[in-house]
This record gives C-alpha cells, sequence and structure tokens, in this order.
C-alpha cells in the first residue's frame, strides 16, 4: 500500500539532472524512468482538452515526452473506418452517449481500453506522461484504468478530474465546442450541435461520480483557479504536475514582452555585460509608458525586470508595482561575456562552430546553454499562469524562451526567433495557444539577430541532373 517500503521510479524524489557532455554540448536530461499515466476525469465541457494541452505544453517543454490519447478521436476514426468497409455510419449523437444504450455503452468502454492500451503501449516505448483524454466519469470505468496500469511495473496512474459549475464557463466551453468545427459536429447546423451537446452532457450527469475513491491518486481542480484537491501525489513530477495544475486560471489577461531598450553594448556588438542603455535606448524608455497605457488602459499591471541595470532603466518610468528576477538575467556567456561575435570566433572558433551548429544545446564555457535557461525560467513560466496582467522587460535569449513556452515553438527554432529591440510583443491566453499583438516604437535600434548559418552545401557535380542519372542507370 501506499507509503509501503517500495519505490517506484517515477516517485524517485529528486529532479533528473542533466549530464555535460563533450564540446559544451549538455545532454537531454535523462527522464527514462518517469512512466506516468494521467487519466482525466470530468463532464463534456469541464475544460479537460484545455487541461491536458496546458499541462503537455508545460511538461513538453521542460523535455518530458508526452503523448494526449483522445478517446473521441479514437472514436470517430474506428467509426470512419466502419463506415468505409460496411457503409454503416454509427450514429454518434446524444443518445449514443446514453448508458441505457447497451450497445454503444459497450462500444464506448471498448474504445476507452483499447486508448489506454496504446498510451501503456506508447509509455513502453520511452514515453513519459500519456494523457488520456476522455470522460472516465465512473468508478467502473477508473477502476478498469486502475487494475489495467497496475499490471505493469514501474507505470503509476494519477487521475485529474476537472469540476465547473460556473455557468458561464461551461457556456463558453459549450461555445467552443460547437463553433470551432469540432469533428462530432462538422455537418450539423450550430443550433443543432449545441442541442445536441446539452443532451449529451445531460447523459453523462445521470452517471456521473466525482472521485471519492480512497485509494487514488487524484487531483481535482474546480473552476480552474479557483480551488484544487491532491490527494496521495508522490515525488517530483508527479508535484510538479499537481504544483502546474493548480496555479493555472481562465481570467483574461495580457502578457507583455519588450527587451530592455539599447544598450551600449548593443551598439559596440558586444554580448552579455551590464552595461546602461544608450540614448536611443533611453528615449525608448521613455515612450514605453504611453504604449502600455493605450494598451491596457487603467487595469492593473506588474512590471518584472531582470537585476541588469539595462532592463531597470527601461521600465525607470513605469509607474506600476516592479518585481526584479535574478532567473530573467541574460543567457551567461562565460568566458565569452563582454566579446563580440567576431572575436569569440577568434578566440574560440570551434566553440563558434559548435554553437552554430546546435545552438539550444550549446553551453559556453563557465556560462550557460538556452537548455539551462529553459530550466532556470521554470519557477517564472510557473509565477506567469498564476498571475493577471504582466509586462517582462528581459533580454534576447530569455524572452526566447518564454515566447516558445506560450508558442509551443519547437527547441531547435527557439534560439533564432526574432525579438528585436524596441518592440512590444503581447499575447493574450486563448482556449488553445495565444493571440500576439506587436508594437514597434519608431526608435532606431541595432539588429542584434544573428541568423544560423547556412550549411555548406554538398558539391555540386558538373554535369546536369539528366546526364547524372543517366550514367549511373
Ligand atoms: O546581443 C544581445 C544579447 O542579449 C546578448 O547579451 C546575449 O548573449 C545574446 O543576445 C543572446 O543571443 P544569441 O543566443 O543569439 O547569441
Ligand atoms: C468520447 O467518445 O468523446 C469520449 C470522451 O468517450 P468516453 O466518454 O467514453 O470516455
Amino acid at each position: 500500500g501506499a507509503g509501503g517500503p517500495i519505490r517506484l521510479a517515477s516517485q524517485a524524489s529528486t529532479p533528473p539532472r542533466s549530464v555535460v557532455g563533450i564540446g559544451g554540448k549538455v545532454a537531454k536530461p535523462d527522464y527514462s524512468e518517469a512512466k506516468i499515466v494521467l487519466a482525466m476525469v470530468g463532464l463534456p465541457a469541464r475544460g479537460k482538452s484545455y487541461l491536458s494541452n496546458k499541462l503537455m505544453r508545460y511538461l513538453q517543454w521542460l523535455e518530458y515526452d508526452v503523448k494526449v490519447f483522445n478517446v473521441g478521436q479514437l472514436r470517430r476514426s474506428r467509426a470512419k473506418q466502419k463506415k468505409e468497409q460496411s457503409g454503416v455510419k454509427e450514429d454518434h449523437t446524444a443518445s449514443y452517449f446514453s448508458h441505457n444504450n447497451v450497445e454503444a455503452t459497450r462500444l464506448r468502454d471498448a474504445l476507452a481500453e483499447d486508448s489506454l492500451e496504446m498510451l501503456i503501449n506508447w509509455l513502453k516505448a520511452g514515453g513519459n506522461v500519456g494523457i488520456h483524454d476522455a470522460t472516465n466519469s465512473t468508478r467502473a470505468r477508473r477502476a478498469k484504468i486502475e487494475a489495467r496500469v497496475a499490471k505493469e511495473k514501474g507505470i503509476v496512474v494519477i487521475f485529474l478530474e476537472s469540476v465547473c459549475d460556473d455557468p458561464a464557463i461551461i457556456a463558453a466551453n459549450v461555445a467552443l465546442k460547437v463553433s470551432s468545427g469540432d469533428p462530432d459536429y462538422k455537418d450539423t447546423s450550430p443550433e443543432d450541435a449545441k442541442r445536441d451537446f446539452i443532451r449529451r452532457i445531460k447523459e453523462y450527469e445521470a452517471v456521473y461520480e466525482t472521485i471519492t475513491e480512497p485509494h487514488l491518486s487524484y487531483l481535482r481542480i474546480t473552476n480552474v483557479g479557483n480551488q484544487a484537491t491532491a490527494c496521495r501525489i508522490h515525488g517530483y513530477l508527479q508535484s510538479r504536475i499537481a504544483f502546474y495544475l493548480m496555479n493555472l486560471h481562465l481570467k483574461p489577461r495580457s502578457i507583455f514582452f519588450s527587451r530592455h531598450g539599447e544598450s551600449q553594448f548593443n551598439v559596440e556588438g558586444k554580448i552579455g555585460g551590464d552595461s546602461p542603455l544608450s540614448e536611443r535606448g533611453l528615449r525608448y524608455a521613455s515612450a514605453l509608458p504611453d504604449l502600455i497605457k493605450d494598451n491596457i488602459g487603467d487595469a492593473p499591471l506588474t512590471v518584472w525586470t531582470s537585476t541588469l541595470q539595462r532592463t531597470i532603466q527601461t521600465g525607470q518610468h513605469l509607474s506600476y508595482t516592479k518585481l526584479t528576477w535574478k532567473s530573467l538575467d541574460e543567457l551567461d556567456a562565460g568566458v565569452c561575456d563582454g566579446m563580440t561575435y567576431e572575436e569569440i570566433e577568434q578566440a574560440y572558433p570551434e566553440d563558434f562552430a559548435n554553437r552554430d551548429e546546435d545552438k539550444f544545446n550549446y553551453r559556453y564555457r563557465g556560462g550557460e546553454s538556452y537548455r539551462d535557461v529553459v530550466i532556470r525560467l521554470e519557477p517564472v513560466i510557473m509565477e506567469l499562469e498564476r498571475q493577471d496582467n504582466i509586462l517582462i522587460i528581459g533580454h534576447q535569449a530569455i524572452l526566447r524562451c518564454l515566447y516558445a513556452y506560450f508558442h509551443n515553438l519547437p527547441q531547435a527554432d527557439l534560439p533564432y526567433i526574432k525579438i528585436p529591440l524596441h518592440t512590444v510583443i503581447k499575447l493574450t491566453p486563448k482556449a488553445y495557444g495565444c493571440d500576439e499583438e506587436r508594437y514597434t516604437l519608431p526608435i532606431g535600434a541595432v539588429d542584434t539577430h544573428r541568423p544560423k548559418p547556412k550549411a555548406p552545401q554538398p558539391e555540386v557535380k558538373a554535369y546536369s541532373g539528366r546526364e547524372y542519372y543517366d550514367g549511373n542507370a
């Protein structure tokens, strides 16, 4: 039972460490022992897919291998196959989801089991967190999941129940389902779709059992951001998941990113350091308050800066609550701090080439890699999820990492994201992902973006393609 002497691999209590490799490269942290089935629980329109997606984005950003197994999708793809093979169209209107419909209930249970089977196979093949995105709304269904996972050594199951009794949130979720071209309703008018979906919810309500099973590991989130319960959550990864979900909220708000105004080092082409703003950078700092005010009016805002003077100077005319974060300091370039890219290429040609080859992983001698920065920013991300309107006055590398989290961009692209000087980026979180607007002030600044050099082209043979192929045929 719980608290017994056997510690499962995924309950190890310390965070995994990354291993330093050769040539300034840092290997991916070893997460191979983390294996979790995260089974969603909840009525339709309770934000299960929203939570699944947010959690996936967060854990992927921390480099866990995460995949959502959506039972509704499997149901539709099976029905499509069946229709192609036998011409029979399965009825997926509300009556399909009624517990009085014995045949459909059997089919739905089988789908949930099959998708769990696929999930477990994926975990065994190296995945870390498989999210079972289904309603799992009865004790019987949860007992089956629990029994199946118990057969697998080293895999644990946590249930994540999303409860929502706020009519406004439910209405918004229903509207999203019927308006977003949801595949269940692609051939149905929005009015009919809405009517059917509300009936479907009623069918589920008739049999829904909130989690009360005392032995289960679970998290219950009520009205996203209002209340959270955690039961039998053990170990590092499970605690991170719980902590993250407890910090989420759905209140509308905006996140603003700005780099500091142009600095003296920027003008000289030098990286790192702690130089003050240039004359143009100071002008940007003076213009920033009006731009922000035009955008949010009198709404509350908190400004975060790094501990470096160029960000603090940039925020000096803003009259909002301010906070300085050491975690927001620019990527540490170690021995290269204060040098220009040309000087680095001269002094450390091999390192310079290595960085171009794999910029995300390259760690400066005595300094950091982008991967290091991502890990260092985790508490910032967590706090950002909790907060309302925030303006971060940051640095090129730092803002790339934060931006990549909100847009779920791949690691390889992250170090090349364009975050120009004298530009405010406004992100507005939406159901899935973020809307973005950019405002550039007409105050000149140097361009510090260094594109990825083109890989050397393979030697081209002197004859034309045709001759080439003819000659080799
Ligand atoms: O040049 C400005 C700067 O913020 C430097 O301080 C920092 O080293 C650099 O950008 C990070 O960008 P990149 O990773 O593209 O070199
Ligand atoms: C579904 O089929 O859309 C679904 C969520 O399945 P279940 O309610 O059976 O988990």
